[in-house]
């Protein structure tokens, strides 16, 4: 007991002669927060400061003059300048693995969801050789903290500064004036273009692929962290839960791609019906492009953005279905994805994606998961001497559908196109810019 007892006495002697020290700074502390707390109202990011922006090339307003992109507030702007600062976790994480495919997670507003998501990367065997990018459409408080402690590998978020979720009271939120629902333009004096089934422009609904569409041309050609990749890039979704093995995998598969299936255009974690997970056989799979874990390279992408026109004036809400009935018939041949014989990532949950917190009618799932994770699922399970089968007459969306509709307003058009060239104007109008 003796033994314990002097340093106990000598730390108490200290204290008593740190404390007036302590008390300053707590005051200090105590005083800053106070101002912190006064100066900064919601919307602004208070922890960086313009310092911060300035050493970055934030450069990408220069071109803007030149498209009519809507004004932006307050929050859409703050939004955009945090899509230029570095990825965090930097220091643990420096370097990232030469043939690395860079994996953009996209995300509106279920955290519940998006939970499940991150933990299941969390046990990704070589997440930590990779950039992680989560695109936010819309600013909500919880999804950030959840992004904010990721920690197994690089991660930058970037948010959608057009998203109609920053824009309470203008385009491309609601704006007074606008029609609503099956009105009347000319009756009503109101503004918009009816679809064709006659409706007006639901903002909530056409966030999805304005985001979507944002979010492609952002990561392949505006942000610098990924404009020059030169490999494939993963794009996941909040509700795909992704297996063990899904980056191994999803390498094999892009590097057995040219010769295994030199007609496909993208690799995918999963099959194209959503509620499979495979068929188990001893075989790889060509089919359809499907909306879990698709993969593809910047080839593949200028000519998606060749497509632009079409993805754009298309009128169809949903991304997905715009490329399927639009886009990918346009390329002239069957457009083939390669995948294995089984699932590694899974669709969960039960609620859409329109289907928001804190609407009326909100859709209500903690996210209880019971998708099996068996050891097959925890090693690469794609075997490189496995002939492919092909799935060539698939049922679904195809060339010749006219779409749902929801997309037939003509700011909503023009938007996408802007978001199509806002990367690119910079080339044509100063060429001392590096692109
Ligand atoms: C900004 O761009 C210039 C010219 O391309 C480059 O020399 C500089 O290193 C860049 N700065 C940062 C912080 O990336
Ligand atoms: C990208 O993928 C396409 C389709 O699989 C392929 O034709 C093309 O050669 C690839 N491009 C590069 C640079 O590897």
């Amino acid at each position: 007991m003796g033994f314990y007892r002097k340093p106990r006495d000598k730390i108490a002697i200290n204290l008593r002669r740190v404390l007036p020290l302590v008390l300053v700074i707590l005051g200090g502390v105590l005083l800053l927060i106070f101002l912190v707390n006064t100066n900064s109202d919601s919307y602004t990011v208070p922890w960086y400061t313009d310092e911060v922006f300035s050493n970055l090339n934030y450069s990408l307003t220069i071109s803007r003059e030149d498209l009519k992109l809507p004004e932006q507030n307050e929050l859409s702007i703050s939004l955009e300048k945090r899509n230029w600062l570095p990825p965090r976790n930097l220091r643990l994480f420096p370097k990232l693995a030469k043939d690395h495919i860079t994996i953009v997670l996209y995300v509106h507003n279920r955290p519940q969801y998006l939970r499940v998501v991150i933990e299941s990367l969390s046990r990704v065997k070589g997440i930590e050789e990779t950039l992680l990018i989560v695109s936010h459409d819309g600013y909500f408080e919880e999804m950030n903290k959840i992004v904010e402690g990721v920690r197994f590998c690089q991660v930058k978020q970037i948010f959608a500064p057009y998203s109609p979720h920053l824009f309470p009271d203008a385009f491309p939120g609601v704006s007074p004036g606008d029609c609503q629902e099956k009105d009347d333009a000319s009756k009503k004096n109101c503004r918009g273009n009816p679809d064709q089934y006659g409706n007006h422009r639901s903002p909530k609904i056409v966030s999805l692929k304005h985001h979507w569409w944002w979010m492609m041309n952002t990561v392949w050609d505006g942000l610098q962290e990924t404009r020059e990749h030169s490999g494939h890039i993963l794009f996941i979704e909040e509700d795909h839960f992704i297996f063990p093995n899904a980056y191994r995998n999803i390498q094999l598969l892009s590097a057995l791609k040219p010769k295994k299936c030199p007609d496909c255009y993208a690799v995918n974690l999963a099959p194209s019906d959503v509620k499979s997970r495979g068929e188990g056989w001893e075989c790889l799979i060509a089919e359809k492009i499907g909306n879990i874990g698709y993969a593809f390279n910047r080839t593949v992408w200028r000519k998606i953005h060749s497509k632009a026109r079409g993805f754009c004036f298309f009128d169809e809400y949903n991304w997905d279905i715009t490329m399927w009935a639009t886009v990918y018939p346009s390329f002239g041949n069957t457009v083939y994805t390669l995948r294995g014989p089984r699932a590694s990532a899974a669709h969960f949950g039960k609620c859409g994606l329109h289907q928001g917190q804190g609407d009326k009618g909100a859709c209500i799932d903690q996210g209880a998961v019971t998708i099996g994770v068996e050891e097959i699922d925890k090693v690469p399970n794609i075997n490189s001497k496995w002939d492919v089968h092909v799935i060539k007459h698939q049922s679904g969306y195809q060339a010749g559908f006219k779409g749902w509709g929801g997309w037939g307003d003509e700011r909503d058009r023009h938007l996408c196109l802007d978001f199509a060239q806002m990367y690119h104007l910079r080339k044509e109008k100063s060429s001392d810019l590096k692109v």
